[in-house]
């Protein structure tokens, strides 16, 4: 670690989420009855960094949002929690992302999202933050801001011996070649598929890690997590739980990876803590409020050792 408290900086997106409860996810044509509404503070960025701040880390968020109500909910509840909002800027022209979660009665989700400000975060923003990225033990980044932001947030982060920790999602962006400072490539296992392309995933997965990146994680929502690294491959299972909405679980998922990471911590070990984020961030309906705090991912944790 770089200072006393494991630091991390998240460049990315933050969304409003509006948030739809459905007994099933609907067919292409189809007309349903909704069963509840909520809206919830969301977007990736936004969820990892928030989830890394609740779980011990020292973060800074660099993002952009509107000038509009969205942006409000934002600003307020970073200052309630504690945390930085002034690397959050703010656009006169374009409002807040929007995302729309649909929740089936199992849990799982499908998300539809809409970048909007986020669109247009530029690389004099990065320049802006430069000292935060390169006080950082990790960077977090993620697909949902323009690829020369993150990829120049990357080389900063590099050049200053941060861990590079990628979630490559949305994967919209399938075939972009991930930068080589990227150390941890973190995608769910659709985004891994998509970037396997026509090889199967496991052989992927090697040839990055031969190519010289630290670890390919690929969360695997209920059936836990699977790791590639010098090591080989390993399985860990996913503790669990009821669920009641995953939406942000795997945010929950990385950060946990990350602030271990930051941490010290081995690869196996922080795979365990970031599973057990993931696990209680899925008991929780909406983005925001499900992203753990380290008190409770630590009993959380005990009581799955007593079980
Ligand atoms: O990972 C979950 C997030 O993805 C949601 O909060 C939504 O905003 C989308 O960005």
């Amino acid at each position: 670690m770089k200072s006393a408290k494991p630091k991390i900086c998240v460049v990315g997106s933050l969304m409003t989420d509006l948030v739809f409860r459905v007994e099933r996810l609907p067919q292409p044509g189809e007309s349903m009855p909704g069963k509840e509404f909520g809206l919830f503070l969301g977007g990736k960025g936004f969820n990892q960094a928030l989830a890394c701040h609740r779980l011990g880390a020292e973060v800074t968020m660099v993002g952009r949002v509107g000038r509009d109500y969205f942006a409000g909910l934002f600003l307020q509840k970073l200052a309630e929690e504690g945390m930085r909002a002034d690397f959050i800027f703010q656009d006169d022209e374009v409002g807040t992302g929007v995302a729309c979660p649909i929740i089936d009665d199992s849990g799982q989700n499908a998300i539809i999202g809409i970048g909007r400000a986020n669109m247009r975060i530029d690389l004099s923003q990065v320049e802006a933050a430069r000292e935060e990225i390169e006080s950082a033990d990790v960077l977090m980044l993620q697909f949902e801001i323009p690829y020369p932001v993150s990829r120049r947030a990357a080389q900063i982060a590099k050049a200053s011996g941060a861990i590079v920790l990628l979630d490559p999602a949305p994967i919209h962006n399938a075939g972009v070649l991930i930068s080589e400072e990227v150390d941890f490539i973190v995608p769910n296992e659709i985004e891994a598929r998509a970037l396997a392309q026509s090889q199967p995933v496991e052989l992927w997965a090697e040839a990055e890690v031969k190519a010289g990146r630290s670890g390919v994680v690929i969360s695997l929502g209920a059936e836990g997590a699977l790791v590639f690294d010098q090591q080989g491959r390993r399985q860990f299972p996913a503790f669990p739980v009821q669920p009641v909405d995953s939406t942000g679980a795997g945010d929950a998922f990385r950060a946990g990876l990350a602030v271990s990471l930051a941490e010290g911590k081995g690869i196996d070990q922080s795979v365990r803590f970031a599973n057990a984020c993931g696990a209680l961030a899925c008991t929780v309906l909406g983005a925001e409020p499900s992203m753990p705090r380290r008190d409770r991912v630590e009993r959380f944790l005990r009581e799955q050792e007593a079980a």
